[in-house]
């Protein structure tokens, strides 16, 4: 949503609700319109520096008492559960990037059946090919989660100047740390394991701009700790059980800690908020969500894989979409968000709009699925932390 359509939408009063189509949304009619999302690319892959406009009011707040408990707790497990990338992690040992990729199946694990595209214009790929296709899919995941987590960075930072709630502030400044651990442990390990990564995917910094534009403070939450980061810990975790490379299983599992608590501070903090909701806002807050899924899944295209293999996207991405492997792959994904979505009432409201979205896109089915705001104590390092897709 931009900045007018939000003036306009305030002035409307909070009893109307205005229904913005997907055209308005997402920039398109159609949303599985492939040409439209591949249209969608970085136009400056040389770009260094990225300005946004967080148009926010940075509140302080002289009520220093505690009124929010399970806030307080959260903050308290945050300051015993740091740890430091430079020590807790062995970076001495070599990775074999050609080994780990073939031995974790890269491939597969992004959801795709190499089997199935025999017949298809990569119909003459050899293991070879199979091969570089992993490493880079691999560069490339990696790559992703590394700007997600920048993003993060600025997100909770602007959280802390933002939230009114001083026991949030104080969580949240524990989350600015963490977030700054997890770009540096990922971007240390693309530079030094894997020899340099991507520049960021089109989809996830608009929706990045997106949530850092909007100058409602429980939208930052909504889509960076219930979307962006629901999202994250589904997709490390599937990594984390995937991969045998012992660094990155350890960096994962240690980030996977840090990111349940991120997840059960936006669910717990937008609980409290969404239940004070008219429908008006509640609608507004729903299509943010759904735009926020959107973008992930567009997202997960991973257009720039495909060129990098010199590929057109729009040559093998139609077959992709039907890969059965894909099925897995996307259920992993959304298997957070759903039942945090569900938890915030963002489901039903407005004739259960959001359910339905997520009815055509196909998630839907995680509904009934734990929610994160409790999950958090299961992923503290030395237990055994779910499994994304069978852990539930
Ligand atoms: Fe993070
Ligand atoms: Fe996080």
């Amino acid at each position: 949503m931009t900045i007018d359509e939000q003036a306009i939408g305030d002035e409307l009063g909070d009893e109307q609700v205005t229904h913005a189509d997907d055209e308005t949304l997402l920039g398109r009619v159609d949303v599985d319109d492939l040409e439209a999302i591949l249209a969608i690319t970085n136009t400056d892959p040389d770009e260094v520096e990225h300005a946004v406009k967080d148009n926010a009011d940075a509140i302080f707040t002289w009520d220093y008492s505690m009124q929010r408990p399970h806030l307080r707790k959260l903050y308290e497990k945050a300051k015993v559960g740091q740890w430091n990338a430079t020590t807790d992690l062995d970076w001495s040992a070599d990775v074999d990037i050609e080994k780990v990729v073939s031995g974790d199946q890269v491939a597969i694990a992004a959801g795709i059946d190499p089997g199935l595209y025999d017949d298809t214009v990569i119909g003459h790929w050899g293991d070879k090919e199979w091969l570089d296709y992993g490493i880079q899919n691999r560069k490339w995941t990696l790559s992703q989660f590394l700007h997600g987590e920048q993003g993060a960075l600025l997100c909770t930072a602007k959280i802390t100047e933002t939230v009114p709630w001083y026991d949030a502030k104080l969580y949240a400044s524990t989350q600015v740390v963490d977030e700054a651990r997890h770009v540096e442990v990922f971007g240390r390990y693309l530079d030094e394991k894997m020899g340099g990564g991507y520049q960021v995917n089109a989809h996830l910094r608009m929706l990045l701009d997106d949530i850092i534009n909007d100058s409602r403070w429980d939208m930052t939450y909504l889509g960076m700790q219930v979307m962006v980061e629901g999202l994250a810990l589904a997709a490390f975790g599937f990594m984390h059980q995937m991969t045998e490379e012992p660094l990155l299983k350890k960096l994962l599992r240690y980030v996977m800690a840090d990111e349940a608590r991120h997840v059960a501070f936006g669910v717990l903090s937008l609980k409290e908020v969404y239940e004070g909701k008219t429908d008006a806002e509640m609608r507004d807050r729903q299509e943010f969500a759904f735009e926020a899924a959107v973008r992930m899944r567009d997202r997960f295209l991973s257009q720039e894989v495909w060129e990098r293999m010199g590929v057109a996207p729009r040559d093998v991405l139609p077959i992709v979409l039907k890969d059965p492997t894909r099925d897995l792959f996307q259920q992993m994904l959304f298997s957070k968000i759903v039942p945090n979505c569900k938890k915030l009432g963002l489901l039903d409201r407005n004739d259960k709009w959001l359910r339905h979205r997520f009815e055509e896109m196909g998630v839907i089915q995680f509904e009934d699925w734990e929610d994160t705001s409790e999950e958090f104590l299961k992923f503290e390092i030395g237990a055994d932390a779910p499994t994304p897709v069978a852990g539930h």
